[in-house]
């Protein structure tokens, strides 16, 4: 052995031995090692108790979010739409490379932050990498340190009424979350939103007999003041007029809430004398104003219980609040629809759904918002920004991130001559561009993106 090696040995050694004479409860003797039981010290220093989530790797991990970087943004005109014209921006990089260039110009300044990082999946696709497990670490503890100083810069970007929305699946929900909990906080968590990706399973059934079909948006605002555009609300959402009120269309709301600890309270139908009792969060006024406006419904058979009549008119805010399970979004669909783009060769995989991220901008971003995608892939997210602003005259824009990641040889993307993903983001934005330009009866629509490049 190295001879400084091991007169380092041996200093660590008589320390440990140091620690053993005032903690000898805190150094255990191993085969021919000792070892220092660090949580038995922090116990008998009384350390504070934390629940912060640490793996192998953490410290690292935060220390690559501060260093700097010497790299630079430049502009890339040949590879640009509408340089002089488009308020949309792509950037071919890596994303740490690009947040920490980008983290002055761009602080609190964007309304929405969408991610879709790798999900860990260790398959690798054909295309990108999607496999952290090595020699240094385990594949989790990877991966969070990849995730991590990631999200830590990002937060900076968002305005104070931002948010941010983190696609992954049950492989790194759990570490995605305590990650995320810790960087925003817990009291910034606003959703976990759930989708379909497919209906049925097919194939050879897994010996457990359960398949997974859906995956998770995770989302956090930047202090609690984000809100949910919402969807508008319609009349015919379930409202109706079937005795002509002239306070126009209304729903059927029953105003008992049983089980729930609300106090019981009494009402009287005026016009037949008889009392309903029934747990209720409505105070007694409250209820007895109602029945004298005529707005209370008094049970005829098949209804049971009495109830009010909610009227749309009355709802000050135009929108409906959004519930958490959005359904399916077929990703086999999504991948039809990015084929058609490139003359139906698949050259990408797993690309989000393009109606799944439409649904996302028009539930979770006002229409003349700015959003961006630091793991952008093929660059759903700007396909969908333009997309929807053909179709709602929007004024949505976007910035993408993604990685000159190579395609691997073996790839239909490789064999069309696209080299790396972020060609193919680009391809794709100019091929969606010129689709909607095609088809879109609006003359001023922002098909163009100013591409940067960091070196
Ligand atoms: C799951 S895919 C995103 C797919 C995308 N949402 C879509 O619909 O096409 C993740 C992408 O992040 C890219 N990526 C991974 N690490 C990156 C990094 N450090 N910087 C930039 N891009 C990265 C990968 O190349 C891959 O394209």
């Amino acid at each position: 052995m190295n001879r400084s090696i091991k007169q380092a040995q041996n200093e660590l050694t008589r320390r440990i031995e140091q620690l053993r004479a005032i903690f000898p409860e805190c150094v255990v003797d191993e085969e021919d090692t000792v070892r220092v039981d660090f949580e038995k010290l922090k116990e008998f220093l009384g350390a504070p108790e934390t629940n912060e989530f640490v793996w192998m790797g953490k410290r690292a991990a935060s220390a690559e979010a501060r260093r700097e970087t010497y790299k630079s943004l430049r502009p890339w005109r040949a590879e640009s739409r509408n340089w002089k014209d488009t308020r949309n921006i792509y950037v071919e990089g890596d994303n740490l490379d690009f947040l920490k260039l980008a983290r002055q110009d761009l602080a609190g300044q964007i309304d929405l932050i969408y991610i879709d990082p790798p999900y860990n999946t260790g398959r690798g696709t054909f295309v990108y990498r999607d496999d952290f497990s090595d020699s240094k670490g385990d594949r989790s503890s990877n991966w969070a340190s990849m995730f991590y100083p990631r999200v830590l810069l990002a937060r900076e970007f968002l305005k104070d009424s931002g948010a941010i929305f983190v696609s992954i699946d049950d492989r790194e929900h759990a570490n995605a979350i305590k990650i995320m909990d810790e960087i925003f906080g817990r009291e910034n968590f606003v959703a976990t939103i759930v989708w379909e990706s497919k209906r049925e399973a097919k194939g050879i059934p897994p010996k457990s007999m359960s398949v997974t079909n859906h995956e998770y948006i995770l989302c956090y605002s930047k202090n609690g003041s984000y809100r949910f555009v919402g969807d508008m609300r319609n009349v015919s959402d379930g409202f109706a007029n079937p005795d002509s009120d002239p306070r126009g269309p209304w729903k059927r709301q029953y105003l008992q809430r049983f089980g729930q600890g609300f106090r019981e309270r009494t009402i009287v139908d005026p016009a037949t004398g008889r009392a309903y009792t029934f747990e209720t969060p409505y105070t007694q006024e409250k209820l007895n104003r109602w029945i004298a406006e005529g707005r209370v419904i008094f049970p005829t058979p098949p209804y049971k219980y009495p109830a009010r009549k909610e009227f749309f008119n009355e709802y000050d805010n135009p929108y409906k609040p959004i519930v958490t399970s959005w359904g399916l979004f077929s990703t086999k669909v999504g991948s039809e629809k990015l084929k058609s783009l490139f003359d139906g060769k698949k050259v990408f995989d797993y690309s989000k759904p393009l109606d799944l991220m439409t649904t996302l901008l028009r539930r979770a971003m006002r229409p003349d918002g700015l959003v961006m995608d630091f793991f952008a892939g093929s660059g759903t997210i700007g396909h969908a920004v333009m997309a929807l602003n053909a179709e709602d005259g929007g004024a949505r824009r976007f910035i993408l991130v993604q990685a000159p990641e190579s395609c691997g040889r073996r790839s239909v993307a490789y064999k069309l001559g696209y080299n790396d993903i972020s060609a193919i983001c680009r391809e794709r934005l100019r091929h969606a561009g010129d689709l909607l330009l095609s088809e879109s009866a609006r003359e001023s629509l922002d098909v163009g993106f100013r591409a940067y490049r960091i070196e």
